[in-house]
């Protein structure tokens, strides 16, 4: 009894294995707005690993959720985690790679209503999350990312945009996202 108890709690973890997600700022989390928009099966398979990648993430198919944007969280589950940042501000990031995948990442400042990208991206890696490094450079998991300064008036309402943290690995073929709700002050 106590061997089978044993085994199906280890083959549990082993099929709740993390990738990767960053652990500040704070970033946006599932909810029940996301639930609404998504269903009840995308909300539970980031509930199982808050660092799995989108392609595990079942969304419900209705044209209110994209799983490709912000992994499906919405801004009305995270309104008390927007941040506040000013022009030109260096912001650093915190990510957690327990499961490394190579391939390119970056950050990047998107706008939520159209899904696009504002201006350039704030930081670029060519090469992120590389399983055969012995080591990951520091880089990868503590960087930093400098607020730009001609945003013109955008940004300034919360919801509008998200700094995104993206991540393909080439190989797994694994796309890894998390967004930070933030205004420009
Ligand atoms: C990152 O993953 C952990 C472990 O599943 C989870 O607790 C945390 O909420 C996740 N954070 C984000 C921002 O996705
Ligand atoms: C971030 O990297 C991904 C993967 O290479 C790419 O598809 C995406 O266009 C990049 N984002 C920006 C803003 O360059
Ligand atoms: C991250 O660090 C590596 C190793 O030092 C370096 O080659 C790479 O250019 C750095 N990438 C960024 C985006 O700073």
């Amino acid at each position: 009894m106590r061997a089978s108890t044993f085994f199906s709690t280890a083959l549990f973890t082993a099929t709740a294995l993390a990738h990767g997600n960053i652990t500040s700022p704070p970033a946006r989390q599932p909810g029940p707005a996301m639930q609404a928009a998504c269903g009840a099966a995308a909300v539970s398979a980031i509930l199982a690993d808050g660092t799995g990648p989108l392609e595990n993430i079942l969304s419900n198919g209705s044209p209110d959720c994209n799983i490709f944007l912000c992994k499906g969280a919405q801004f009305a589950d995270n309104q008390a985690l927007v941040q506040t940042f000013t022009a030109g501000q260096v912001v650093p990031f915190k990510a957690q790679l327990p499961i490394p995948h190579e391939g390119p990442a970056n950050v990047s400042i998107i706008d939520t209503a159209s899904n696009t990208v504002v201006g350039l991206p704030l930081i670029e890696f060519d090469t992120y999350a590389d399983e055969a490094l012995a080591v990951l450079p520091p880089n990868n998991t503590a960087f930093s990312v400098k607020m730009p300064t001609n945003l013109a008036g955008s940004c300034e309402v919360a919801g509008e945009c998200v700094l995104q943290w993206f991540w393909f690995g080439t190989s797994a073929q694994q796309t890894y996202e998390n967004c930070v709700d933030f205004v420009m002050a």
